[in-house]
């Protein structure tokens, strides 16, 4: 049965968005106008200082974080608009995927602020604000494109032919890109999350000086695995060990591994293009940030004629934009994701992109 839409066509929406979905608190406002969605201000906390002491994220503490990031930074986002709480047309969450206490914060601080203000809540896919985030660049890719949805905990080739339209195409076998990134960074010693100070160590090293694995290079599908890296990483600094585990021998090995990976992922890229005969393809997710990817697929896809569009530096990892950018899409496509005068909310921790969206979604 066909919902009732949740807005009329207004000549102007106010969207609030709030990302919790892992380590990063996130709130943005952005605004749907007859010319486009535009963003209007956003704010983001991250976590990594308090996580990086236990080398990965604690569930728990990332939830009680979120509780205490999430009002100051609604607050801060609304001053920095000038717009008031009662302007918001409707409030944007991440619904999932991601971890589930965390996810709770957003959603229930969503429904709540939806409620009082008598407007809709609408759940967002984290890949979905990820794989739209491009789109907030300038320029902007037009649909239909490959999106490669690189993050801590996804690694995706996708088909986009609009918005909520798409196909999954390959994927990880087991380690997403990101964790490759931040696995192979711990075995160096390198504070979490690995991939930043990784990449920022394989400046200065030759990725030439260890011999590492590209995991599924050849193979046939688009799939990608990255687990066996990690042991490679692992095997290089045992055989050194301690006493040749010199800061140049840590360049080189974080250099090969940079290289190793973002061979892996631009060769999965250009397979996509040619097989789909698509000429753009938009990065998007942690990954997405890392220079080396960046100039790798712009070198390997000139000779295709095609072009790869990445979200702006700031809006790569994790944020509040990209979810209240997702919701305004949807929103201006006629997607409607809650039933006019529904007040239930619900989190999924486990949510595949591609996978029908239901009323109980909602
Ligand atoms: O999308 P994101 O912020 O969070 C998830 O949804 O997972 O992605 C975080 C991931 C981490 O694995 C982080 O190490 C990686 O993105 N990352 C990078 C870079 N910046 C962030 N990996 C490689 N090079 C970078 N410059
Ligand atoms: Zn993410």
């Amino acid at each position: 049965m066909p919902l009732p839409p949740i807005f009329a066509p207004a000549p102007a929406v106010l969207l609030l968005g709030i990302e919790t979905s892992c380590d990063e608190t996130g709130v943005a406002l952005v605004r749907n106008e007859p010319g486009g969605t535009r963003l209007l201000a956003h704010a983001l906390h991250t976590q990594m200082a308090m996580h990086d002491a236990y080398g990965g994220v604690v569930p728990e503490l990332a939830s009680r974080d979120h509780i205490r990031r999430l009002l100051p930074l609604m607050t801060q986002v609304l001053a920095e608009s000038g717009c008031s709480k009662t302007q918001i047309d409707a409030v944007a969450y991440t619904a999932g995927p991601g971890l589930a206490g965390a996810l709770l914060v957003g959603a229930s601080t969503a429904a709540a602020l939806a409620y009082a203000l008598d407007r809709p809540a609408i759940p967002v896919h984290h890949l979905e604000g990820h794989l739209l985030s491009p789109l907030l660049a300038d320029p902007a890719p037009e649909f239909p494109f490959i999106a490669l949805l690189v993050s801590g905990g996804h690694t995706q080739l996708m088909a986009v032919d609009g918005v909520g339209h798409y196909r999954l195409l390959g994927e990880t076998l087991d380690d997403a890109a990101g964790e490759a990134f931040d696995k192979s960074a711990k075995l160096l010693g390198l504070p979490y999350p690995g991939g930043p100070h990784l990449s920022r160590l394989a400046a200065f090293g030759n990725a030439d000086a260890f011999e590492l694995p590209r995991p599924m290079l050849h193979s046939k599908d688009l799939d990608f695995s990255f687990s066996g890296l990690k042991t490679a990483v692992l095997t290089q600094v045992r055989k050194l060990g301690d006493s040749n585990l010199c800061e140049q021998a840590k360049a080189d090995l974080a250099a090969a591994v940079q290289a190793a990976i973002v061979d892996v992922l631009a060769a999965k890229c250009v397979r996509a293009l040619k097989e789909t005969g698509l000429k753009r393809l938009v990065v998007a997710g942690g990954v997405g940030a890392n220079q080396l990817l960046r100039e790798r697929l712009a070198a390997r896809l000139a000779p295709l004629r095609a072009i790869a569009f990445f979200p702006p530096l700031a809006l790569c990892t994790d944020n509040g934009a990209m979810i209240a950018f997702a919701a305004g899409l949807r929103a201006a496509a006629g997607i409607v994701d809650t039933p006019a005068g529904s007040r239930r909310f619900a989190i999924h921790p486990r949510w595949a992109l591609d996978a029908p969206r239901t009323e109980a979604m909602a």
